[in-house]
Order: C-alpha cells, then structure tokens, then sequence
C-alpha cells in the first residue's frame, strides 16, 4: 500500500526529537506505523473516492474481506459512480450483489445512490452522510473520515473488541455508556493528519492481531498501553448468544429441457426479501404432505419424486437442513412470480445463497 506518510517521518510535535525519544510514540502514532508497515494492500485503500469507500465499506459490514474483494471490483466495474448506481434497475444490483447476502443492504445502497444525486452531491460530512436512507453512524463515520479527513472515531465489532480488551472493559459494548467510552478511546486513538487511516488502523488490529480468539499480543504496536493483553478473552465478556433454530426443509428441483423452476420471495419476507430461489417448503410437521405444502405456498399442482440431496446451510441463527428431490409441477394460478432457467442464466438474477449450493452439490453450477 502506499502510505501518505512514510513510516519514518517526523510527526507533527516530535521536530528535534532523537530516535529514541520518537520510540516512545503515542498510541495513535504507533497505530499508524502498523497500518503502514503491516495494513494489507486492498483495493479501497487507494482510493478517496467516498463513493467507492461507501460501497467497500457496506460490502465489509457483513462479509469477510476474501469474499468481498472480486464482488467490490465487478460492483465498481458495473457501478463506476453514484449516478450510475442511482440510474440502474434495482435487480441489476441486486444481480451484482450476489454472493454476498443480506441483500437488504443492496437496496439500501440503490436507494441512498438516488437519494445523493437528487441532492446534487455526494455529502461530506459526518452528519450529513448520516442523513441519508439506511447509512448508520458506522458507515457515515468511515466514509466521513477515510474520504474526507473529518475526525470523527469507527467502532465496529473489532474495534469494540480491541478497545475493550485496551481498556480491560468486561460490559458489554453495545450498551450506550460502554459505547460512549469506547468512542471517546477511540477518538484519541486518531491523529489529526490522518484520521481515516487510524480508524482503518484499529479494525486492522483487530482483523489481523487482536482476533477473537488466539491474539498475537506479542506483535501489538498497542501492547505497552494495553490493560487487558495478558487476559484478552476476558474483554469484552462474551454475550449470551440467540439460540440457534434448526429447520429441516424440502427443496423441489423441477427441470424442463435444461430449465429449473424459479419462484421470487415476497418483497415482505423476513429473510431474502425479493430474492429468487428454488421452491422450498419446510418439510417436517404440520402433517400434510410436501405436494400439498408446495401448493399451499406456489400455487399449481406438485408431485414429488426422490431425494437428490442432502444438504446443510446456516443463516445467522437458522441452521437449515435441506432435502432437496426432484420434483414435478404443472402451473395452474401461481401464487409467486415464477421462471425457467438455465444454472448459468440464473447467475444474472439475485439469488438465495441456497441456490448456489443446491446447483453446487447437483453438479449444476456451469457457466
Ligand atoms: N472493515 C471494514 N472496513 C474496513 C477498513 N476500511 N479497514 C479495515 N477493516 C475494515
């Protein structure tokens, strides 16, 4: 990566100072000598485009940086600016989505895109940037300083993890006191040259060093100022975590000449609103049979033949075990939209993620 200050300049108030004296640098000035020397080099790092910031930083809330990086390149490709994010179809970046999840965040992104060009700008503060539909103190906090300089602290999960154990802080971080003093940390944590790389520096701490669990302690630019190294796993004390539900479910393959049968999800559902997915029914309990429960939920007439799979999936609290069996289904009145398509056509619709591991494990994944 290309730093914007080299690693052995001279900040601002240590002019004159020997090298042993610049050894004891600030914690926020250590930090950025880590980010420098060992950031990893990704792609919005280079940017201060806050359009390209905003998308990795949406991109990034919910998903690991391996699976962000291709989906960030072909979103930008397809995507180059807001104005021709705000222009598209909201099922062409749905599409383009794909992969990721939580697609909810894509429509939000379309929405907020329509929303800054009517504006006429992209905003360039903190508090501006807040205003607009379905962008949170996080995300306007990380475009408002990287894109803009303005000094104002991140806290996401790593952050709220690395700061914790800094402060030996047990309480749990989302509640609002523990939050306000995780702020007030964090923003000391910056320096007034570069405020967007000191947030950036403390969520790669916590990616890269102070990780969940196993920290490398030993190679923490914060180690000497840090209050709880020698018992990380104590900060922040674990949550009581959502007990997981476990679903089994039955998932109709009906193929015509190469065709599978394609339905879309409610734009109301809970889960994957909008999204389209092979016909999929839970298929335990309730006594009726599956036919029966197909048509409930599609409409036609079904008929159900044998087990083609077995598979497993996990949507954040929901571990699903899917049946999948081929089956057949003659249209009368549809209750969902519905398609024929080829695996490879269906790539260029937003898709459930089951979609790809069913086609996955049936060897149905071409194009
Ligand atoms: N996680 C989310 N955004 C990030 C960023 N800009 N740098 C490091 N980790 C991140």
């Amino acid at each position: 990566m290309e730093p914007r200050t080299r690693p052995g300049d001279v900040y601002p108030g240590e002019e004159g100072k020997s090298t042993k004296k610049r050894q004891t640098r600030s914690a926020a000035h250590r930090l950025i000598d880590f980010f420098d020397e060992r950031g990893r080099d990704l792609p919005w790092r280079h940017t201060r485009d806050p359009y390209a910031i905003w998308i990795s930083e949406v991109m990034l809330q919910q998903t690991q940086v391996r699976t962000v990086l291709p989906r960030y390149l072909s979103f930008l490709e397809t995507f180059p600016n807001v104005e021709s994010l705000a222009a598209a179809h909201v099922d062409r970046v749905l599409a383009q989505w794909s992969g990721l999840g939580y697609y909810r965040r894509a429509r939000q992104l379309h929405a907020a895109a329509r929303e800054i060009v009517a504006r006429g700008a992209f905003p360039n503060t903190a508090a501006d940037i807040l205003t607009l539909p379905g962008i949170g103190p996080y995300t306007a906090a990380a475009v408002a300083s990287i894109a803009f300089d303005e000094q104002v602290p991140v806290l996401d999960g790593n952050v709220e993890r690395v700061l914790s154990r800094f402060l030996a802080l047990a309480e749990d971080p989302k509640r609002s006191e523990v939050r306000r003093i995780l702020l007030r940390q964090a923003a000391q944590m910056l320096t007034p040259e570069r405020p967007g790389d000191g947030n950036q520096a403390l969520m790669e701490l916590g990616a890269t060093i102070c990780r969940p669990a196993q920290p490398s302690c030993d190679l923490c630019p914060l180690r000497s100022d840090c209050r709880g190294w020698q018992e990380p796993h104590r900060y922040p004390r674990p949550r009581q975590r959502r007990a997981v539900e476990r679903l089994e479910m039955a998932i109709a393959v009906v193929e015509h000449v190469g065709r599978l049968l394609f339905f879309r999800r409610s734009e109301d559902a809970e889960i994957m609103p909008g999204l389209w997915e092979l016909p999929m029914v839970e298929s335990i309990s309730a006594g009726k049979d599956l036919a029966a429960r197909l048509a409930t939920a599609y409409g036609g007439v079904w008929e159900t033949g044998p087990v083609i799979a077995n598979l497993r999936h996990t949507i954040t609290f929901r571990d699903l075990r899917l049946e999948v069996r081929s089956a057949c289904w003659s249209e009368t009145i549809p209750k969902a939209e519905s398609r024929f398509a080829t695996p490879a056509e269906a790539k260029n619709f937003a898709t459930s993620s089951i979609v790809g591991k069913v086609l996955g494990a049936l060897g149905r994944d071409e194009g």
